[in-house]
């Protein structure tokens, strides 16, 4: 259902009304906006007085000689356009700026504010684009429609007005050509909407795709994909190519027509126009006048479509805008509580959870992990242990059941609060772009000293190799800096976490990854970290359960026993199974 909303874009009325709420909200500055009206009016006023002065200066001019009154008025009135047009133009560029910055900031406070799920529904490119892209097209109607559409009204309504006060029989003939023009510019300008929506799409589909390939460079060139990527850019490339041939066809029959009915209509106004003048129906200036006043029509004329055609792309941005602005947050409204200091027991009481309706992942999973205790959780992969981590953390909600802290319900604690409490090391671990430094005092508001960033560096065996860097902690890492190994990455995470001081500690094949060298160096690292810590483990190492105070058994999202190693070889059949597995596999 929401894939469709880009393809929409029509002017409903809830979509404009809820245009204005969002502009309204964003507090546009009413002040300027008026200023730019006024003077944008005054601009347009003052731009149909100049044909009328124009005219009647040509009538003097061939009655008496010069008339210096005259020149100094219209150049006063030139002056009085420019400095207004001018003026408003930079109050609107204001405006437009201001507003599209406060929708931003919005918009971004709530894209953090999101829930997980809203990121697993939609393409992170896509998110992207509402940030930048679509705010930036409200920014566009403001500045350089919104107004330009009042004042080209007022201009078409008062150039019409003074048409047919100088002469209304050729007015008539003009308006006739209106309805002619409209209706061909109506159904082209649909048919290039529909374009420009297409287009829209497979630009972003592109974008998409080559952030994907650019981001995945190594596994792209170690799977010899080139070709089959190079085809699929070529695909996406030779439809935006199709798209703008398309285009530039409608175009190449729009322009010309449009410039031919310009050139018909200015012939048959000048040739009956000049019939009138020598019957003296009309002054040789009046016949200037309405020339020139026909000049300032068209132009506005030509900018109604595109205002029309900005205002369905606005359309479209807001409500794909709506669908993240009205998307419900991370909860918050229940939890009245800061998450209590200290150490209790956590513990699942007859959980239930879906990603999606229907799938049940965990179904009333019910265990518990004793305070300042280890607690290793095992299960076949995709038995759903890295998912009782994210309900933990909150990421999601359980369906069913509660899970509790001590005798609280762990969805009654503010995020914040909660989320403090907790530690987390993945296989993976990442870093953000910055330097070491940046990345170990990462999510700590307060400032950290030196000392206990190296002392942190120190317990999680990170000291070594970071002094060793020519920079040291001034390392850049991330995208433009060094690439650490997987071990590297893991210790500054633990380091990290041993700043944060979690109470509850959450290692997600925390050394799965590592070879035996660097497995050994984070594994004492961990076991720095895991002091007088309440610590769940999802293992794979045989050594790691075995030194647990308590070892879960989790298959196909249910508990299918718990107690300590011994406890389990002898009465849990499937544990006994990958245990000897593991002992196999070299420990
Ligand atoms: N974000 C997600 N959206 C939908 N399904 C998911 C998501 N994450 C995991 N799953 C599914 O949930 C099941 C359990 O996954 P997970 O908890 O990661 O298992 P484990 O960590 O035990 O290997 C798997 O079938 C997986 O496909
Ligand atoms: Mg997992």
């Amino acid at each position: 259902m929401e894939q469709t909303v880009e393809e929409k874009g029509k002017v409903t009325k809830t979509t404009i009304r809820y245009f204005l709420k969002l502009l309204r909200s964003s507090g546009i500055p009413k002040l300027v906006l008026f200023l730019a009206i006024v003077l944008s009016l005054v601009g347009a006023v003052t731009g149909l007085v100049v044909p009328l002065i124009t005219g009647q200066f040509i009538d003097n001019f061939a009655a008496d000689s010069f008339n210096i009154r005259m020149v100094g008025f219209l150049a006063v009135l030139f002056l009085l356009e420019a400095v207004a047009s001018g003026l408003s133009y930079y109050m609107l560029a204001y405006v437009g700026n201001q507003t599209v910055n406060k929708i931003r900031k919005r918009l971004w406070t709530k894209v953090l504010a999101l829930p997980v799920p809203f990121f697993d529904k939609h393409r992170s490119a896509e998110t992207m684009s509402r940030v930048t892209n679509d705010t930036n097209e409200v920014k566009t109607l403001i500045t350089d429609h919104l107004i330009a559409f009042c004042s080209n009204l007022l201009t078409v309504l008062g150039a019409v007005a003074i048409l047919f006060y100088l002469d209304w029989r050729m007015t008539l003939i003009i308006l006739i050509a209106v309805p002619v023009g409209f209706g061909i510019l109506m159904p082209i300008g649909g048919k290039m909407y529909k374009i420009s929506i297409s287009m829209y799409g497979q630009l972003a589909q592109l974008s998409a795709m080559l952030t994907q390939v650019i981001g995945e460079i190594r596994l792209v060139k170690a799977s010899n994909a080139e070709r089959r990527e190079e085809k699929s850019g070529y695909d996406d490339m030779d439809s935006l190519y199709r798209f703008g041939m398309k285009e530039a066809k409608i175009n190449s029959v729009l322009i010309p027509l449009m410039s031919m009915v310009m050139v018909v209509l200015l012939v048959v106004i000048i040739g009956y126009g000049g019939v009138r003048v020598s019957s003296g129906a009309l002054s040789a200036g009046e016949l200037v006048s309405f020339i020139l006043l026909l000049f300032q029509i068209m132009f506005p004329f030509s900018q109604f479509a595109t205002f029309y055609s900005q205002l369905q792309k606005v359309m479209a941005a807001t409500e794909r805008l709506r669908l993240i602005l009205e998307y419900e947050p991370e909860s918050d409204d229940r939890a009245v509580r800061m998450a209590p200091e200290g150490h209790r027991d956590v513990e699942f009481k007859e959980v239930t959870f879906a990603y999606h309706e229907g799938e049940t992942i965990l179904s009333e999973v019910s265990f518990a992990i004793p305070a300042k205790k280890v607690t290793a959780l095992v299960g076949p992969s995709g038995s759903g242990k890295t998912t009782v981590f994210s309900l933990i953390e909150r990421f999601y909600a359980p369906s069913g059941g509660g899970i509790y802290f001590g005798s609280e319900a762990i969805r009654d604690y503010t995020l914040e609060s909660w989320r403090r409490k907790l530690g987390y090391v993945s296989q993976d671990s990442p870093l953000m772009t910055g330097t070491i430094r940046d990345n170990i005092v990462y999510g700590r508001e307060e400032p950290v000293s030196d000392e206990e960033i190296a002392e942190a560096a120190r317990l999680a065996y990170a000291e070594g190799f970071i002094e060793a860097l020519p920079r040291g902690y001034d390392t850049e890492v991330g995208e433009r800096g060094i690439q650490l190994s997987g071990g590297q990455r893991q210790r500054v995470a633990i380091a990290r976490a041993l700043l944060r001081k979690p109470d509850i500690l959450l290692l997600d094949e925390a050394t799965a990854s590592l070879d035996s060298d660097s497995e050994h160096e984070v594994q004492k690292a961990l076991n720095n970290l895991m002091v007088e810590r309440t610590t769940v483990v999802i293992a794979h190492r045989l050594s790691t359960v075995v030194e647990a105070d308590q070892i879960i058994v989790l298959e196909k999202g249910q508990i299918t026993g718990s107690g300590t190693h011994e406890e389990l070889i002898r009465n849990h059949p499937s544990y006994v199974e990958w245990a000897k597995k593991q002992f196999q596999t070299g420990e």
